[in-house]
């Protein structure tokens, strides 16, 4: 069928044509930023899930849904490079003068907009950088202690949307990179609004590893969020994933077709999308049975090899490299000293490589002592581009 017509979307963040498998997790967020916009306490959540099983799909849903509920909302992205507080600053600045620009009294968001000017003089921000032309009022998130500035600071935006009769939902990505103590800062400034029940909802998404880092940052982030996991879509998901952009068109797709992709994709929806466009590009009739599946596989596989995995090899290390090979030759529960035994060499040599990979988020540790990938199928490719 036409390539310009593919609905499918292989991509980071990038819309599917069809949604699937997540109605409940959405349902139970906006029920919470429902709670948020009536001013009624209500819990965060932190999303967890492997590479490419569709987080980011979701925060920008639920942003979505927060707006069309009449909230406003704040997405940033953590990086390695940049700090929470440059990435929040900006969007802080926007979200005060959308909330200046509705009708009736302003003071608590002018008030916020000093706040704003406090906090990014506290954290060594470049004002300039951030274009607020206020002068700061001393008190209040000037400290320089992230902690308590950061808690100030969404007081006064919380403070600010309830003067305006809004809600605020805040979606981080990526929480995973944010430093201990940004995360920390995160953590109890959410604290904070909760015991005020203001209209202040936060929602982040990361890695397996995010639940056990926020626990171990403050001990109540536990009961402060609600930890759904992202997974692997079902069968019956992975169906309508396949099935309802080509039914739109008219096609019908067999039950066998299905049952493939399911197989080949184990239900990840990053590979589901990558399995929908080349079965597209290649379909001429109506109807999609297994023959067009066995033609596209090698296809697939190049695609994902070129697009989805080696892309997560550019920043690491050879000696990184060979970690991650020696780890996809283990099977079962992977202990480091199974990579060092594939490996031929010894645990001690292993564990400063072991640690960096854990810092750049390419493993994680299931369960204590256990490694695994947190890019689903990661050892089938290693495996394959050592060949
Ligand atoms: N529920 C779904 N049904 C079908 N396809 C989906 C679904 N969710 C996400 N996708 C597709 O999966 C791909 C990956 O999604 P996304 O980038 O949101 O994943 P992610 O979990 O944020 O990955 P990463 O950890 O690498 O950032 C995208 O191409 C997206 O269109
Ligand atoms: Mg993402």
């Amino acid at each position: 069928m036409d390539p310009v017509q593919n609905p499918f979307s292989p991509g980071a963040g990038t819309p599917p044509p069809e949604l699937a498998g997540r109605g409940e997790l959405l349902e139970e967020a906006r029920i919470m930023i429902g709670r948020a916009l009536n001013g009624r306490s209500t819990q965060g959540m932190l999303m967890t899930g492997l590479r490419g099983v569709g987080k980011t799909v979701i925060l920008n849903e639920l942003m979505r849904m927060a707006e069309e509920q009449g909230a406003l909302s704040l997405f940033v992205e953590a990086t390695a490079e940049s700090t929470l507080s440059e990435l929040l600053a900006s969007e802080l600045k926007k979200l005060f003068f959308s909330l200046n620009r509705i009708a009736g009294t302003a003071d608590k968001v002018k008030k916020g907009l000093v706040v704003l000017r406090n906090f990014i003089g506290a954290v060594h921000l470049k004002v300039g950088d951030i274009g607020l032309d206020i002068e700061p009022f001393a008190g209040i998130a000037d400290s320089g202690n992230i902690e308590t500035d950061l808690a100030d600071l969404f007081e006064c935006v919380a403070e600010a949307a309830k003067e305006k009769k809004k809600a605020v939902l805040l979606l981080v990505d990526e929480v995973q990179y944010l430093p201990k103590k940004e995360l920390g800062a995160l953590i109890m400034a959410f604290h904070r609004l909760q015991q005020r029940q203001l209209p202040f909802a936060v929602i982040g998404a990361g890695l397996p590893m995010l639940a056990e880092l926020a626990g171990k940052t403050k001990s109540y982030a536990e009961r402060l969020f609600l930890y759904p996991q992202v997974d692997a879509l079902t069968f019956e998901a992975t169906r309508q994933a396949i099935e309802t952009p080509f039914a739109s068109c008219g096609v019908q797709v067999e039950r066998r077709a299905v049952e493939k992709v399911y197989e080949q994709s184990k239900g990840y929806p990053y590979f589901i999308q990558e399995w929908g466009y080349q079965i597209w590009n290649r379909v001429e009739r109506k109807r999609v049975g297994i023959d067009v599946i066995d033609e596209v596989r090698a296809k697939v596989v190049k695609r994902l090899d070129e697009n989805f995995f080696h892309a997560r090899l550019e920043r690491l290390t050879a000696g990184e490299k060979d970690f991650l090979y020696g780890m996809s030759l283990c099977s079962g529960n992977i202990h480091v000293s199974d990579v060092a035994k594939a490996l031929g060499s010894n645990v001690a040599s292993l564990s400063k490589r072991r640690a960096s990979l854990l810092a750049k988020g390419m493993i994680y540790s299931p369960r204590y002592g256990e490694l695994a990938f947190t890019v689903p199928m990661f050892g089938q490719f290693m495996r394959r581009s050592r060949k």
